[in-house]
């Protein structure tokens, strides 16, 4: 295996190739520094003959004093290499298609053209002096002895560097291992593999290739690129760091904000349980897994995130534990008991149960809710139970099974909506205490959209004109109301 492994970036030339992305050479110019900043050795700055933009952009890029050697793409053209020379590119990648499949239907060519017009290309680029990489595109599908005699022929015209594109990502890593002895020993250049994903297999496929002497790979940030992708630079670059031990010059602390960047400016968004990057790639629910967590990140994390620039998340949610909401408050500065941190954990959980996704938003309105509620064996009023019957044409009816003093009693009263008639239920239910009145009653969603957690405000006065407030948070509003105003009064009554 190299000791060392140079990275062909070419987010910015087939990652550009994204369905749907179309990037400004402004834009263009901006990832390329993030790129440059990551370390990658080559940047594909984009394919010239295409469009006027595309001139522009790998013309402000190869003029900007990067590190990165910058590079173009060319059909095996003279009009094509010409721009590339014109955009002030340091190497020229040039490609034409080698498969029986793509010579036939697309080229219209025979292979004997198809190798003199890459050899006349690789001898008229290498005539300006400049860096030659040649790519046998659909190389996975082309027949093996076409593909070593049109290799050995662009050697011998000079190519610096012979590329490997599984153009329809169809290969698997054994045959990439192959394909790579093969070719090595047709020549002596450098050689390089270009992977596609699309059955999933680019990164494997990548590896599996530099395992064989491949000294170069393609890739592109987040795997983007035409139809499933390019291989995912992050995968590959991490793979090679902490399971090859091989060298590349890049750093991986960049790797998420290079990431997060190329996302937002070519609008592709990045599933969350993407491998390095996505936002779930260091975040730990269930309860055994922050557990573990906590007592070592070696127990459910194959490498520190600081060391490609992520941070540890722990996440609440129906499968969460003790543990991890604890520590999750700690983060929060909230640190509950024990009782608090039950209640804390049970309301959570049954959230999660009801497939409500748990924002920290929630769970500071929760926790600051539990850190001010009367533990339960204390509670003079106790909420058991509450049904709502409303609509239309019938008249709001609460029914509530409160718990007094720990006895179960039912109440059911009429009001004119389905929060008034659950408080006139709970006011029936206080009469034997006092009169109860309510002073303010504000409701706040919490998260956005019909399944937002609710938090509630209430302030209540009593017949001796004393006043408290409190506050309830549930999924239903009405049950968040009622939880406030029950709260409240269980805070006049201890003090009474
Ligand atoms: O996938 C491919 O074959 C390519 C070539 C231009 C190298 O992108
Ligand atoms: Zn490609």
């Amino acid at each position: 295996m190299p000791d060392t492994i140079q990275i062909f970036d070419t987010t910015l030339r087939d990652g550009e190739q994204t369905p749907g992305v179309s990037l400004t050479p402004e834009k263009k110019l901006e990832i390329a520094h993030s790129l440059d900043a990551l370390g990658v050795d080559i940047i594909e700055a984009g394919f010239p003959i295409t469009s006027q933009g595309e001139i522009k952009a790998i013309k402000m890029i190869a003029n900007e004093g990067l590190t990165a050697e910058i590079c173009g793409l060319a059909r095996t053209l003279k009009q094509d290499i010409d721009r590339c020379l014109a955009c002030d590119v340091d190497r020229i990648h040039t490609f034409i298609a080698t498969s029986d499949i793509h010579m036939e239907h697309k080229l219209k060519k025979t292979s004997e053209q198809v190798l003199e017009q890459a050899v006349s290309a690789i001898e008229y680029a290498k005539e300006h002096g400049i860096t030659v990489e040649f790519s046998a595109e659909d190389a996975t599908r082309t027949r093996i002895d076409f593909l070593l005699e049109i290799f050995q022929a662009v050697t011998e015209a000079g190519a610096d560097v012979l590329n490997i594109p599984d153009t329809v990502g169809v290969a698997i890593p054994q045959a990439m291992t192959w394909l790579v002895d093969q070719v090595r020993s047709v020549t002596d250049a450098k050689i390089s593999v270009h992977c596609h994903d699309d059955l999933g297999l680019a990164v494997a496929n990548s590896l599996a290739a530099i395992e064989a002497g491949a000294e170069q790979v393609h890739c592109c940030i987040n795997g983007v690129g035409e139809r499933a992708g390019n291989a995912a630079l992050e995968e590959v670059a991490v793979a090679l760091q902490f399971m090859y031990n091989v060298e590349t010059q890049l750093d991986l602390t960049r790797l998420c904000e290079t990431s997060r960047l190329v996302s937002r400016v070519m609008g592709v968004p990045l599933a969350p349980n993407k491998a390095i990057v996505g936002k779930n790639a260091f975040s730990h629910e269930s309860g055994i897994h922050t557990h573990g967590i906590i007592a070592s990140p070696l127990t459910y994390e194959p490498i520190a995130p600081e060391l490609v620039g992520a941070h540890r998340k722990l996440v609440a949610g129906k499968h969460c534990g003790g543990h991890g909401v604890k520590e999750i408050l700690k983060t929060m500065g909230i640190i509950p008991n024990q009782e608090q941190l039950k209640l804390i954990v049970k309301k959570i959980k049954a959230l999660g149960d009801k497939g409500i996704r748990i924002t920290d938003t929630d769970i500071r309105a929760i926790a600051n809710t539990a850190l001010v509620s009367t533990p339960l064996e204390e509670k003079v009023l106790h909420l058991e139970e509450l049904l709502v019957v409303t609509g239309t044409n019938a008249s709001p009816t609460a029914t509530i099974r409160l718990a007094v003093n720990g006895k179960p009693y039912i109440y059911a009263e009429n009001g004119v909506g389905p929060i008034d008639a659950a408080i006139n239920a709970v006011q029936k239910a206080c009469e034997a205490a006092g009169k109860f009145s309510l002073q303010e009653f504000r409701i706040e969603a919490i998260t956005d959209g019909t399944a937002a957690v609710a938090e509630t405000i209430v302030t209540i006065e009593d017949d001796q004109g004393r006043r408290t407030s409190a506050r309830g948070v549930s999924e239903d509003i009405v049950t968040s109301g009622v939880e406030a105003i029950i709260e409240a009064i269980n805070h006049l009554l201890e003090s009474s």
